[in-house]
C-alpha cells in the first residue's frame, strides 16, 4: 500500500517534516510518492535509473512472479538471515516488486517496512500487492538508496536482495544507509558471487555468444556482480563505517519458468542477454535464440528450467 497507515515509529522516509499530513499519520512515514524523481541526467545512478525505470523495471513487472520464483531457496536463506523482529523498522533497499519488503513487514507486526526502488512500475506492482494482501505496516517510495536523505537513525535494520550492487559509488551508498540506521542497526544484504560461480549467467550468456567471442566481464562499476568478490565488498562496507562484517555461501538454483517458453522470454529480456543480441545482425540473433532456447530446453527438470547460481548473504553492523 502506499498511503501511510498509523504506524507507531515509523519512519519519516522523506526525512523532511513538511511531508507530514497534518493532523494525521506522517505521511511520508511509510513511502511518499511525490517525495523522491531519481534518475535526472546528471545525477548520480542516472544510467541505472534509465534502466530500472525504464525496460528492466517494465520486464522485472510482467515477470514479477518468475522472478520472485527464481531465487526461491537463496530468498528462504535470506529471510531467516534478516532476522526481522516484531518492534522493527525496516529498510529495504532496491526492493522491487516488493516480495522481501512484504516478508519484512510480516515479521515486523509492531513496527513497520520500507521499500525504496529507482523503478515507479515496479512500485507500483508492489504497492498493489501489499493492498491486497491487507498488509498495513509497509510502504514504498521511489528513491535513490545512494543520496536519498533517509530520516538519520529511523530504521533497527536495513535489508536488500539483490538491491545493492548497482551504485555509481558504493562507498558513498552505503555510507548513507548506515546514517539511516541507528547505532547498532543492521545490515543484511543477499548479492550474487562473481560470475564464473553463476551458472545462470555464464551458460546463457555462451549460449547466446556460440562461437563469436564474449566482452571482457565487467570489473568497477554498477554490474550484478560487483559485490561478488568478500575482499572488495568487505573494503566497501568497512569504508562506509560498517563492523562486524560477515559472508555467508549459499548455494541453490535458480529458476527460469516452467518450460523453456517462459525460460525464454524471461531471460531474453535480461540486460546482459539484450546486449548480446544487440551486437548482431537479424540472422545471426535468429541462430543465438536458437542455442539459448535449447539451452533453456536442456535444464528443464520437474521443478522447471534450472540453474546453479551461488549467492552471498553478507551481514553487518552499524557501531
Ligand atoms: C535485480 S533487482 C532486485 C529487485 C528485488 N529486490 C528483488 O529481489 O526482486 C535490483 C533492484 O535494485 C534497484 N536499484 C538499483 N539501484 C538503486 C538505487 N541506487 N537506489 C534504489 N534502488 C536501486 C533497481 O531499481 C531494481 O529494482
Amino acid at each position: 500500500m502506499s498511503d501511510a497507515p498509523d504506524v507507531p515509529d515509523a519512519p519519516d522516509a522523506a526525512g523532511d517534516p513538511a511531508s507530514r499530513a497534518p493532523g494525521g499519520p506522517r505521511a511520508g512515514a511509510l513511502g511518499d510518492p511525490a517525495a523522491d524523481r531519481p534518475g535526472d541526467p546528471g545525477c548520480p545512478n542516472a544510467a541505472q535509473a534509465a534502466e530500472w525505470d525504464g525496460p528492466a523495471g517494465a520486464h522485472r513487472t510482467r515477470h514479477a512472479a518468475v522472478f520472485d520464483a527464481e531465487t526461491r531457496p537463496h530468498n528462504e536463506r535470506f529471510r531467516a538471515a534478516t532476522g526481522v523482529g516484531r518492534g522493527d523498522r525496516v529498510l529495504d533497499i532496491g526492493c522491487g516488486t516488493g516480495q522481501s519488503t512484504r516478508d519484512a513487514a510480516r515479521a515486523a507486526v509492531a513496527g513497520s517496512a520500507l521499500g525504496i526502488d529507482l523503478s515507479a512500475q515496479m512500485l507500483e506492482h508492489a504497492r498493489r500487492v501489499s493492498s491486497e494482501e491487507g498488509l498495513t505496516n509497509v510502504g514504498f517510495q521511489q528513491a535513490d538508496a545512494q543520496v536519498h536523505r533517509f530520516p538519520a537513525g529511523g530504521f533497527d535494520v536495513a535489508i536488500s536482495r539483490f538491491g545493492s550492487m548497482f551504485f555509481d559509488d558504493p562507498v558513498a551508498a552505503f555510507g548513507n544507509i548506515g546514517q539511516a540506521l541507528r547505532p547498532g542497526g543492521r545490515l543484511v544484504l543477499m548479492v550474487w558471487q562473481a560470475r564464473e560461480h553463476n551458472a545462470w549467467s555464464t551458460t546463457i550468456r555462451e549460449a547466446v555468444a556460440g562461437d563469436a567471442d564474449l566482452p571482457p566481464p565487467p570489473g568497477t562499476g554498477p554490474h550484478p556482480f560487483s559485490l561478488g568478490d568478500p575482499a572488495v565488498t568487505g573494503g566497501i562496507l568497512t569504508a562506509a563505517g560498517f563492523t562486524e562484517v560477515g559472508f555467508a555461501d549459499v548455494r541453490e538454483p535458480v529458476y527460469y519458468g516452467p518450460d523453456a517458453a517462459v525460460a525464454l522470454d524471461v531471460v531474453r529480456g535480461l540486460r546482459s542477454t539484450k546486449d548480446l543480441l544487440a551486437g548482431m545482425d537479424a540472422a545471426a540473433a535468429e541462430n543465438a535464440l536458437d542455442r539459448l532456447r535449447a539451452t533453456l530446453a536442456a535444464h528443464q527438470t520437474g521443478a522447471g528450467v534450472l540453474f546453479d547460481a551461488r549467492t552471498w548473504i553478507i551481514t553487518a553492523r552499524r557501531p
